[in-house]
């Protein structure tokens, strides 16, 4: 059975990526400001964005790296650590510099050093928020070393998120980029308040991507992908027409050289691909009537901003994706690479 051979959906948003700062933010935010009209631009910058001083300074200078005409809007992200200044997230919140927080376990990912080392002391703060009405993003795994990397989402659900979840109950909360089967039964389970994105790398693989035939560093991201029960479970989710479920596609370049070395960079580059990627995985499901929820709905009706007017168009057809995109910054590998995919992004 074929389905139809345009596909038209309102114009979408991206609610988790990282567009990086410098010649790297030149080199890639037009892929993202290419399909999507609005970002949730994360914070781990080296420094990362802790205020939001340094939040205006960062949207201003993405605002600079845009390509000429472009509309796309940057939303800003506060990285909370154990010294957030909750005055200033609400006033930067109330002024609109930052449209959520985000909670990084110390350590976590990427440029994680500063995180938070106990989200209990972080408390007052969330409570702050959830007066607010001011989203929590949540990176969930847990960071100890005796728990298996691949149950550190698991176990973060039982040890921070259900007690934060119970302590704290209209906190608006979005765990961020889920990975496994218990953070679909835990989102589904909890209340409006609680959404999630997923990844298009966790809807089209699973842990063998990374070892297949030899090490994958392409295939590495954190939270790292799992067994294929939990791609399924995500999948499911993702489909289901749930208005808990949305697009965030963490989209995370670093220059092939840094993932392909004896201690490689965690993150996948799947911005200039990421709406044929989403469509692949709802054609695959059946469920092309449901991405637009997933994509361009779900996401601002769950942060409270408008829908986007506009639309976008893919159609079928096969595209070679190149194996590497040379960049001014420096060669990147997309997601997909040397891969057909069957869907081409028009505009
Ligand atoms: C992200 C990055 O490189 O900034 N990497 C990743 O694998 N997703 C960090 C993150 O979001 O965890
Ligand atoms: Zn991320």
């Amino acid at each position: 059975m074929t389905g139809p051979d345009k596909l038209t959906i309102r114009r979408p948003d991206d609610w988790h990526v990282h567009l990086r700062d410098g010649v790297m933010l030149k080199s890639v935010v037009a892929y993202t400001s290419r399909q999507f009209a609005r970002a949730i631009v994360m914070p781990n910058l080296s420094p990362p964005v802790t205020d939001s001083a340094a939040a205006a300074a960062y949207r201003e200078r993405i605002l600079a790296a845009l390509p000429e005409g472009s509309d796309f809007a940057p939303l800003m992200t506060c990285y909370l650590t154990d010294n957030t200044d909750a005055d200033d997230l609400a006033t930067g919140h109330a002024q609109g510099i930052f449209t959520a927080a985000k909670l990084y376990p110390a350590n976590a990912t990427t440029n994680s050093a500063h995180g938070v080392t106990d989200v209990v002391r972080l408390y007052p703060v969330l409570e702050r928020m959830a007066e607010i009405g001011m989203p929590l993003l949540v990176h969930g795994e847990v960071t100890s070393p005796e728990i298996d990397v691949f149950d550190r989402e698991a176990v973060f659900i039982e040890r921070v998120l259900a007690p934060l979840v119970q302590q704290i109950p209209s906190l608006k909360l979005v765990f961020e980029h889920i990975t496994t089967a218990q953070a679909v039964a835990f989102v589904d389970e909890a209340g409006d308040n609680v959404a999630a994105t997923i990844t298009p790398q966790h809807l089209l693989i699973n842990r063998n991507a990374i070892f297949a035939g030899g090490l994958r560093p392409h295939a590495y991201c954190l939270p790292v992908a799992k067994r294929e029960q939990h791609r399924l479970a995500l999948r499911k989710a993702a489909t289901s027409g749930s208005a808990k479920y949305f697009l965030g596609t963490d989209t995370a370049p670093h220059a092939r050289e840094r993932k392909e070395m004896d201690c490689g960079c965690a993150g996948i580059f799947n911005a200039p691909y990421a709406l044929e990627s989403y469509a692949t995985v709802f054609e695959e499901e059946g469920a092309l009537d449901k991405l637009e929820a997933f994509a361009s709905e779900n996401g601002p009706r769950f942060y409270g901003l408008p829908l986007n007017e506009g639309s976008v168009t893919l159609e079928r057809r096969k595209v070679d994706v190149p194996a590497s995109i040379a960049t001014e910054a420096a060669e990147l590998v997309p997601f997909h690479a040397g891969e057909t995919i069957g869907w081409r992004f028009v505009g």
